[in-house]
């Protein structure tokens, strides 16, 4: 049996948290394939919140395995804390062995190169995300297999110091004392170790025995190294495709794709957001939404529905519907827009270009309502909502297929 796959649309936090936990009761097995503790996945079940960072969001289904693939980069400090939250993992969470690990110095240079950047910062996490991606890629970098001989990876960290002591002292970051280092290592492989395996061979028998599974994108699709906002961006493939190689999957091992998007649209840190309100309507959306993120807690800039971009997204992803989240937080508006083209050097165009810098949003309005917080059929929405869920579907030319009216896991309206 193919897997499916839930993928974010636009800038990330668009709701993939709470459509992967409302989901999670169909399928055996949940996997997350890249980005690392930069990711911030909220769900709330009967008023009790959950904040997720590495761990995927199958884990408040106590049938479903969790798997954090190869194509994730690690820190072990993080997902530790993480674990604590929850009995009995031992059986439900594996970790990839070929993941690579972000360790405390990854963050220290995120951080720091942020600093020298000044007022062209990327605006990160600083969870040391890109450095511990720019190891992978330039073969510097540590994978959590390696964790199980503490001693062995303590000294191979310390000569990665020793080799490039110059560029560490252009950070002023101190190379680790053996001692404290290697009891670091000791004490994280203690933690870890019932979890870590060859996770490609685990999800290749769960396919072969027509297991259902359930893959679990981080970030979204503006923000992929490839096809986002570059240099805007995150580090690792947050597009579909990236599930294949972040889990060791072939592009036939991937059924149905659902992409995942705000009513509205946000964006937390730097770089072009052509549909951004920086007036009172973004504003009231960030309060209506709340609009902090879960990993930094920063305000998120808000806007309005950017079709364009959906569109865009929906073809780079292959989506075969939309779940169109956080429906709600439009109530009360009078006017609602969404971007339906944009405005290059004078020109109207219907694509979104290499360079997102330049471009103005043209809106078309549609008519406000009053009440859909809470609705879980199709047909308790007000008229209005109805009509703009249909409109979107239209512009995006990709199907809706699941509504969400509020945070808690029930509040989805599946269409
Ligand atoms: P993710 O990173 O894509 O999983 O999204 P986040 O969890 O970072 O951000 C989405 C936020 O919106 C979380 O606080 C969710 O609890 C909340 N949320 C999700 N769906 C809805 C919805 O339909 N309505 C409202 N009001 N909030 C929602
Ligand atoms: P989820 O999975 C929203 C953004 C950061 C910054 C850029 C690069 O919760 O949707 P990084 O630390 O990755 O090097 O930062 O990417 N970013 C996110 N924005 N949601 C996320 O994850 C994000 N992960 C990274 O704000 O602009
Ligand atoms: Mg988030």
């Amino acid at each position: 049996m193919q897997a499916d796959l839930i993928v974010g649309i636009q800038w990330g936090d668009e709701g993939k948290g709470k459509i992967v936990d409302r989901l999670a009761c169909e399928y055996d097995m949940v996997c997350r394939s890249q980005g690392g503790h930069n990711a911030g996945h909220t769900i709330w079940v009967d008023g009790v919140k959950y904040a997720l960072h590495l761990i995927p969001s199958g884990v408040l289904n106590p049938e479903a395995i969790n798997v954090v693939g190869n194509g994730v980069v690690l820190s072990p400090e993080s997902i530790i804390k993480e674990m604590v939250q929850f009995e009995g993992l031992e059986g439900r969470l594996y970790i990839s062995d070929k993941a690579h690990l972000n360790l405390s110095y990854h963050a220290l240079i995120d951080q720091a190169k942020e600093r020298c950047k000044g007022d062209k910062a990327i605006g990160t996490t600083g969870k040391g995300i890109g450095p511990a991606y720019a190891d992978k890629i330039s073969r510097t970098g540590f994978r959590v297999g390696e964790l199980l001989n503490p001693e062995k990876l303590c000294g191979a960290i310390i000569e990665y110091f020793e080799q490039n002591r110059a560029v560490f002292d252009v950070y002023e970051i101190p190379t680790p004392k053996k001692t404290e280092l290697l009891k670091e290592l000791e004490g994280y492989k203690e933690k870890l170790a019932p979890f870590i395996t060859d996770t490609t061979q685990l999800v290749w028998k769960a396919l072969d025995e027509n297991k259902r599974i359930l893959l679990e994108g981080a970030q979204g699709t503006m923000l992929d190294i490839d096809h986002g906002t570059y240099p805007y961006v995150t580090s690792s493939s947050t597009v579909s495709a990236g599930a294949c190689t972040g889990l060791g999957i072939n592009p036939k091992d991937i059924g149905k794709v659902t992409g995942i998007v705000k009513a509205y649209c946000t964006r937390v840190g730097n770089g072009p957001f052509p549909s951004e309100d920086i007036g009172k309507d973004g504003k009231r959306l960030g309060e209506q939404g709340h609009e902090f993120g879960t990993t930094t807690g920063r305000a998120r800039r808000c806007g309005w529905f950017d079709a364009i971009a959906t569109k865009y997204a929906s073809r780079l992803n292959g989506c075969d519907e939309l779940a169109l989240m956080k429906l709600d937080v439009l109530d009360g508006f009078d006017e609602v827009k969404v971007c339906i083209a944009y405005e290059l050097n004078g020109e109207e165009i219907d694509y979104l270009p290499s360079n997102l810098e330049d471009v103005k949003p043209v809106y078309k309005s549609f008519k406000g309502w009053d009440k859909s917080v809470g609705a879980r059929t199709f047909d308790e929405l007000p008229k209005e909502a109805q009509e703009y869920v249909l409109a979107i579907q239209e512009i995006t030319k990709t199907k809706v297929g699941i509504i969400s009216t509020s945070p808690e896991r029930d509040d989805t309206i599946i269409l």
